[in-house]
């Protein structure tokens, strides 16, 4: 009981140091008047160099790897690293983004090494903050977190950025710059993932609760979309001769929403459109969209794909454009650790909160990483649900619910480690 009030009174110390160094990495952008950081660029280095004295300062070594990832230290009491914890989340962001998705969980890993005093655990902790996770600079996700389990596929690394750069190059830029950069792959064996996040939706507080685990994180494709018909005259031309991309899209649009709403679970979305050539007098010639489809079945996401798809090539033949329709991204769902799971349920029960199991409809590395090690993952409540926004935002005394459960996490991690020595088959 002792133990358990000191362990509160550090939480709620830790969540209000946290919220004022979450702020303080707001201001790292690339663009003045919003949060944005994309892979690779200034801003993330920019983060990199302010949190650096506050991990070295907690007793954790830190480097940058070559794909751009923070990777921070911390011993075990023997100094081998062959156990280890890892937790993670991720530092880069979507255009005009909130302060906590992502960063969140990466400083909640700092502030349970702090949480430690110096107290070393039988397995050592790796806190990583991954460098692309929502894939705005390159439309693909997950860059940082595949680059750690050597999952950059040759494709990956040829698709381009606006600027004609492709992954590839910008990782070697990188890599050239930054001498010190470290090899990125994690060794995968005896190992275990954690991952703090906000649950970017209203599951949570409609329960009023503080915290969540998430059994579950649904799969997700992503498509882009082209139609083409001809650029011309928009006061001279009949509306009986004209073949508009955009027009042409927007109908497929509709058709992705209608088609959505009538499967349970599927959300699709086009979030990005780009008319050309972009002129208030003339019909759009092209018109480019991106396609986000998520469902916790693959085969429904993958059916609704199929369905989407084939409605954009039907419009297009019936408008007299033409179509080019490309899956470049696929996610399949993916199942979280039992044996992590329970232990993240044992601790949120000995801090003394009530949680829900949950699945995530948003992505996060956990899913990239789930494949390779034990992963677990906890929610933090989002007030409003509001997330990739900049009214995103956490209340302290859930942060301080976070960081108390996962002080319990570390202890109930070395148990399971010490039982799974004693006897493997358990
Ligand atoms: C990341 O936030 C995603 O779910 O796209
Ligand atoms: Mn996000
Ligand atoms: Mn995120």
């Amino acid at each position: 009981m002792v133990v358990d009030s000191i362990r509160a009174a550090i939480a709620r110390d830790a969540a209000a140091t946290l919220l004022t160094r979450c702020a303080s990495l707001a201001n790292c952008t690339e663009k003045p008047g919003e949060i944005l950081r994309t892979f690779l660029s200034r801003a993330m280095e920019d983060v990199h160099d302010r949190v650096r004295p506050w991990f070295e300062t907690a007793g954790m070594t830190v480097s940058v790897d070559r794909a751009g990832n923070l990777r921070c230290t911390y011993p075990s009491v023997s100094g081998s690293d062959l156990l280890r914890l890892v937790i993670g989340s991720h530092l880069d962001t979507v255009p005009n983004a909130g302060a906590f998705d992502g960063v969140l969980g990466v400083l909640i890993g700092l502030a349970l090494v702090e949480g430690l005093a110096g107290r070393k655990m039988p397995y050592a902790i790796e806190v990583i903050g991954f460098s692309d996770e929502e894939g705005t600079r390159f439309g693909v996700p997950f860059i940082g977190s595949r680059a750690v389990v050597n999952q950059l596929s040759d494709e990956l690394l040829r698709t381009k950025d606006l600027q004609g750069v492709t992954v590839g190059k910008a990782m070697d830029g990188f890599a050239s710059a930054h001498q010190d950069a470290v090899e990125s792959l994690l060794a995968p064996d005896k190992a275990g993932y954690l991952e703090f996040h906000i649950e970017q939706g209203p599951a949570l507080e409609s329960r009023n609760l503080a915290l969540g685990i998430v059994d579950a994180i649904v799969g997700q494709s992503r498509c882009q979309v082209v139609f083409r018909g001809r650029a011309s005259h928009a006061g001279t031309t009949p509306m009986e001769h004209r073949r508009d991309a955009l027009a042409g899209a927007a109908e497929w649009m509709n058709h992705v929403e209608q088609l959505a709403s009538g499967f349970e679970g599927l959300v699709a979305t086009v979030g990005q459109i780009l008319a050309e050539p972009g002129a208030v007098n003339v019909i759009p010639g092209i018109a480019s969209c991106s396609l986000d489809v998520r469902h916790s079945n693959d085969t429904v996401r993958d059916t609704a794909v199929k369905a989407m798809l084939k409605e954009a090539n039907h419009i297009a033949a019936k408008r007299g454009l033409s179509i080019e329709a490309n899956e470049y991204h696929t996610q399949p769902t993916v199942h979280l650790d039992s044996a992590m799971i329970s232990i993240a349920d044992t601790s949120v029960r000995n801090a003394g909160y009530a949680s829900m199991h949950m699945t995530s409809g948003a992505g996060h590395d956990a899913m990239v990483i789930a494949p390779h090690m034990p992963t677990a993952m906890v929610f933090l409540r989002s007030p409003g649900g509001i997330s990739h926004h900049p009214d995103e935002s956490v209340l302290v005394e859930d942060v301080a619910a976070a960081i108390h459960t996962g002080l319990y996490f570390l202890d109930e991690f070395a148990f399971f480690l010490q039982k799974m020595e004693s006897n493997p088959r358990a």
